[in-house]
């Protein structure tokens, strides 16, 4: 029998916060969408804190709810280190726009939280960080060779993936502007030992 291992695998996190948004929320986001600013192919809030918001506790405290899931399941963390939101914005892509191929530095978990989308649509694509040696064929992709990972969202979806991994929104073929609040997370207490000569405070 011939058993076939996936070594290595890269975490990627699917969620739903299991409510809707209140009213609070959305006019929240209206707001930020008043004052937004260009980002390359879309845009982007000026408010780069915005889970720090008094109108967004709830919301900090479900992306936080997973953040700390993300942070113990893939990382196994010792119950010292503690996990924290470090920055956090609001994307909104108009009908025609993309978001541009990225990857978050200076941050250990990276996520969304899908404000407005539809979920035929909406999608957020993941990319090897290392290119494919050999390129064979485009129609028989499989989880070994496939240069890319697509996952379909939908209003209230949360996804977490580490911030290296690659990723972008394809251009929209829909009418609607898309709207998600994305986030950044980072690890707190001390990495490593004094004994093993890794010690690290962060
Ligand atoms: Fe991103």
């Amino acid at each position: 029998m011939v058993m076939w291992d996936s070594v290595f695998p890269t975490p990627v996190m699917r969620s739903s916060m299991g409510r809707g948004f209140s009213d609070e929320e959305l006019s929240f986001f209206e707001r930020t969408w008043a004052q937004s600013q260009a980002n390359v192919t879309n845009f982007r809030s000026a408010d780069t804190r915005v889970l720090d918001a008094p109108e967004m506790e709830s919301l900090r405290a479900i992306v936080a709810d997973h953040v700390n899931q993300f942070g113990w399941k893939v990382i196994s963390a010792h119950p010292r280190h503690s996990f924290y939101i470090t920055q956090s914005w609001v994307n909104f892509t108009q009908p025609g726009q993309s978001h541009f191929r990225h990857m978050h530095t200076n941050s250990l978990i990276s996520g969304s939280l899908y404000i407005y989308v539809k979920k035929e649509l909406d999608s957020i694509c993941f990319y090897r960080n290392s290119p494919a040696q050999l390129l064979v064929t485009d129609d028989q992709s499989n989880p070994y060779n496939t240069p890319i990972h697509r996952v379909g969202v939908d209003v209230g979806d949360l996804v977490l993936f580490p911030s290296s991994l690659l990723h972008d929104v394809e251009p929209t073929t829909a009418g609607h502007i898309r709207v998600s609040l994305a986030f950044n997370a980072f690890i707190k207490g001390e990495l490593g030992s004094e004994e093993r000569l890794n010690s690290l405070l962060v």
